[in-house]
């Protein structure tokens, strides 16, 4: 029997590489912008999905790919039953359009979530110690020359967080904040019963009442600009701000005018609007830790949430439920 025909929106790890291979006829989306032609292996992206489009059923995408998986592409892939996507935010991908199409979206959940906790206490810490800054400091030669870096303006001893939006790395993150003795409190859409940390409807009320934010929201519409210049002035000029989440959810433009002129002290960040390229105005800022969007990038999690991606698809292939469809696309069957 033919094995189904497979699209990666582009480059996967070898774990999903390998591991789709065996049950799928994989093809992988070219880069935007090529020219030429299949014979000569430099067919450009219209063309592949011309040629295959109308067979493929599944795509394989995450959102290092770059690519959108858009009403656009996905009206070019007619007979698309299920979309894995290697991360558990999914902002490159439209929901709702798959929702109408009848299209099952999965992403890999739970297997990232202490990585990513991990990823944004070592940016709190990093931020508020101003550790990357004293580890320069050695490497330069400074410390015998000049003597002991200067002591932080920040601690996180007599510091209070705010987390926007508490979902299981949400938790996670708070549960680290309490093992450092730091009170937690939290917004998102409503109020949580299984948590007794304090409730704020809104980041403009939740930054007024701590001095340390992180967010860890997923991105898209809804969220983007959540923290704005608003946001940023109730924070205060004490204020730390960590992203975890997505660079569009912050303002960037109003995040750098409050770093640069004092409105807040400091932030950490790990994820930026365009990445991997990024607003250079960061690179001018003493007062931020910059990282590129390593939350999950260790070995160990990135191998599970691959067999993750794998897993989800060869449900697909055996007919079997997707292991972890997104909420918006609930499983119901695969049809046809
Ligand atoms: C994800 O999986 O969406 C996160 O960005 C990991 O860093």
């Amino acid at each position: 029997m033919a094995k189904p025909v497979l699209l990666m929106t582009g480059p996967m790890p070898p774990i999903i590489d390998r591991g789709l291979r065996q049950t799928f006829d994989c093809h992988q989306l070219p880069p935007k912008g090529r020219t030429g032609t299949a014979a000569a292996g430099t067919e450009t992206p219209e063309a592949l999905l011309a040629r295959i489009g109308p067979a493929v059923e599944a795509v394989c995408t995450g959102g290092h790919t770059g690519v959108k998986t858009d009403e656009a592409l996905m009206a070019a892939l007619p007979g698309l039953k299920v979309i894995a996507n290697l991360g558990v935010g999914y902002d490159s991908i439209d929901v709702a359009a798959a929702a109408r199409r009848g299209i099952v979206v999965a992403n890999t959940p739970d297997v990232l979530t202490d990585e990513v906790a991990d990823t944004a206490l070592g940016l709190l810490l990093m931020t508020v110690r101003e550790m990357s800054k004293a580890e320069a400091y050695l490497r330069a030669g400074r410390w015998a020359k000049e003597g002991d870096y200067r002591l932080s303006t920040a601690s996180l001893r007599d510091r209070s967080v705010g987390i926007i939006g508490l979902g299981r790395i949400g938790k996670a993150i708070a549960r680290r904040c309490e093992a450092f003795g730091l009170p937690v409190s939290y917004c998102g859409r409503r109020p949580q019963a299984d948590v007794t940390y304090a409730y704020h409807a809104d980041p403009v009320s939740l930054a007024k009442a701590v001095d340390t934010l992180i967010a860890v929201i997923p991105g898209g519409a809804e969220t983007r600009n959540i923290v704005d210049a608003q946001v940023l002035e109730a924070l205060g000029p004490r204020g730390i701000f960590i992203n975890v989440a997505r660079g569009t959810i912050v303002d960037e433009a109003a995040l750098i005018d409050a770093l640069r002129t004092g409105k807040i002290l400091a932030a950490g960040l790990d994820v930026f609007v365009g990445e991997p390229s990024f607003n250079p105005n960061f690179l001018t800022l003493e007062n931020a830790v910059l990282l590129p969007h390593i939350g999950s990038a260790s070995i160990l999690t990135r191998e599970r949430m691959g067999q993750l991606v794998v897993d989800n698809l060869a449900a697909y292939a055996n007919r079997k439920p997707p292991l972890s469809p997104v909420a918006e696309t609930p499983f119901s069957g695969w049809g046809g």
